[in-house]
């Protein structure tokens, strides 16, 4: 199989391969597995980029066969893969699918997993090569990992030898301390180097798009830092509602849900230094250091730079929706957060004085994400001379989602005998590019594990620098005592509160 000429292996970790492997999937039967695990393998089969020698084994509770998973398998992917199942396929690459009915807390289960695996690995042409995928409850990791090991499921981190990689899932805690129990609880049993910390806003061509429209090309990086740029507007907007989540969301809400990871995350790929080597741990470097320049925003100044807020009843796809204290699951007086805004400083000599605004929410008009950098004004002369209607400002948006590309508004004149300036947009969209259809950030991201390449993975340090930056934030919150939260009827761009973040110099958010 020839891989160079893919555009799912080319890029940023073109050196190396996916290694011959089995994926085991622990929550093999949850929604992760359905709606994107299994989907995003069969797509990386189907464009033939999977290691030759590979195999799937799903694990869980529910009482499935191997028929019956394949058959579970093929449904999900029937209803969420972005190509539909090929028939021709289909019966061929079935059998690389198997399962083992067991239980978490049961040893035997495991056991039962490995005598499966060492029994199925030899007809695969897998040489014992292992990644554990974690799409379970964060409450169960501990126990997992040390299933695995007690099992005999682990092998050492070495050079030789086949390896095993785990693959965990956000949320990793849920503040600080937390998180660094569970960093604690892997790093009993893994080496730093076998643990992939997923988040799949980084498998997202677009995300990758700001490494290369940064550092592979010549004319935005010197316009980037603060002599050139006012600030940056970071927006992940959703228009669904809490779904059928609200028992994980309750708990989470969504500086935990979404800033803790997704945006921080952006602001990292948006704000850091040139890397000197797209190595996995120079690029991690350079973004922990956006994280540990980040000025922490403590105490009183809470209220000041976040605001929170819920969704009331309004509308969605234009019919009646509840507002989130009537949704399905949530408790009645909840004060959870489903929409957050920051204004937040990353101090150093690139970025001082710039405002980052961060937002997010659910229930907002849209789904759209999308990174906007906005330029200085024009100095108030020639063109720009009337105050009360000054020349719009250049922007540069990044679109992660949907309409993927990017966009540069600049003033033109308008055709006619008097000088009008009317601001335009140069348009770069992926869709009608490339003609083809992006693939899914987990395909990318599978696809890097099986090739030992963490360069789009969390480390260690990182997690632990975004979660002492937002404890911060939620220890103000629990120190004001307050238990009000403002409302914003659900399809509408958020509460009044957040447009106060935004009073100085004209500036705004965005309206997507
Ligand atoms: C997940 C959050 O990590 O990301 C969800 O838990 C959110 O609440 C989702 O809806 C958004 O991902 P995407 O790829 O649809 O933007």
């Amino acid at each position: 199989m020839t891989l160079q000429t893919n555009p799912l292996t080319a890029g940023l970790s073109d050196a190396l391969f996916p290694q011959p492997c089995s994926l085991v999937i622990f929550g093999g039967s949850g929604d992760l597995s359905k709606r994107k695990l299994l989907p995003a393998v069969y797509n990386l089969a189907l464009d033939g980029v999977l290691p030759t020698n590979f195999d799937v084994v799903g694990f869980s509770m529910n009482d499935f066969t191997d028929e019956s998973y394949r058959a579970f398998a093929k449904e999900g992917i029937d209803k969420y893969s972005r190509r539909p199942v090929d028939p021709a396929h289909w019966a061929d690459y079935e059998r690389s699918l198997s399962y083992v009915h067991g239980s978490f807390s049961d040893p035997a289960s495991f056991q039962r997993l490995k005598a499966k695996l060492d029994e199925i690995e030899p007809g695969f042409g897998v040489p014992g090569n292992r990644v554990f995928y974690l799409a379970i409850p964060p409450s169960l990791i501990e126990l997992v990992v040390n299933q695995l090991q007690a099992a005999g499921l682990v092998s050492p981190a070495a050079k030789d030898g086949p390896f095993t990689r785990i693959i965990v899932e956000k949320p990793i805690g849920r503040d600080l301390e937390s998180a660094q129990k569970v960093n604690a609880t892997l790093a009993k049993v893994f080496d730093e180097s076998q643990i992939f910390r997923i988040d799949h806003y980084l498998g997202k061509e677009t995300v990758q798009n700001i490494f290369v429209m940064r550092f592979g090309n010549a004319i935005f990086e010197p316009l980037w830092n603060n002599h050139f740029i006012d600030h940056v507007q970071i927006t992940v907007a959703e228009e669904e509602g809490v779904g059928t989540r609200a028992g994980y969301y309750e708990e989470a809400g969504a500086l935990r849900d979404m800033v803790q990871n997704h945006i921080l995350q952006l602001l990292c790929v948006t704000a850091m230094e040139a890397p000197w080597a797209n190595s996995a741990d120079v690029v991690r470097d350079y973004k922990l250091a956006v994280l540990n320049c980040l000025r922490p925003i403590t105490g009183k100044d809470v209220e000041k730079f976040v605001v929170r807020a819920q969704y009331g009843p309004g509308f969605a796809h234009g019919v009646d929706v509840p507002g989130y204290r009537r949704e399905e699951g949530v408790k009645p007086d909840s004060t959870t957060e489903t929409y957050v805004a920051i204004k937040c400083y990353v101090d150093n000599w690139r970025w001082a004085g710039v405002p980052f605004y961060l937002r997010t929410g659910k229930r907002l008009p849209k789904r759209a994400s999308e990174i906007a950098v906005q330029f200085k004004h024009v100095p108030e002369v020639l063109f720009n001379l009337n105050p009360e209607r000054p020349l719009e400002p250049n922007v540069l948006t990044l679109r992660i989602q949907p309409d993927e590309g990017l966009a540069l508004r600049i003033g033109a004149k308008l055709p006619g005998p008097k000088v009008r300036i009317y601001p335009v947009k140069m348009d770069f969209r992926y869709g009608t590019t490339f003609g083809e259809q992006s693939p899914e950030a987990y395909e990318r991201l599978l696809l890097d594990v099986m090739a030992g390449d963490a360069t789009l993975f969390m480390r260690r340090d990182a997690v632990d620098a975004s979660w002492r930056w937002v404890t911060n934030i939620l220890k103000g919150w629990k120190e004001s005592g307050s238990r009000w939260l403002p409302e914003y009827p659900a399809g509408t761009w958020g509460p009044l509160e957040a447009e106060k973040l935004m009073t100085e110099r004209n500036r705004a958010w965005r309206t997507l």
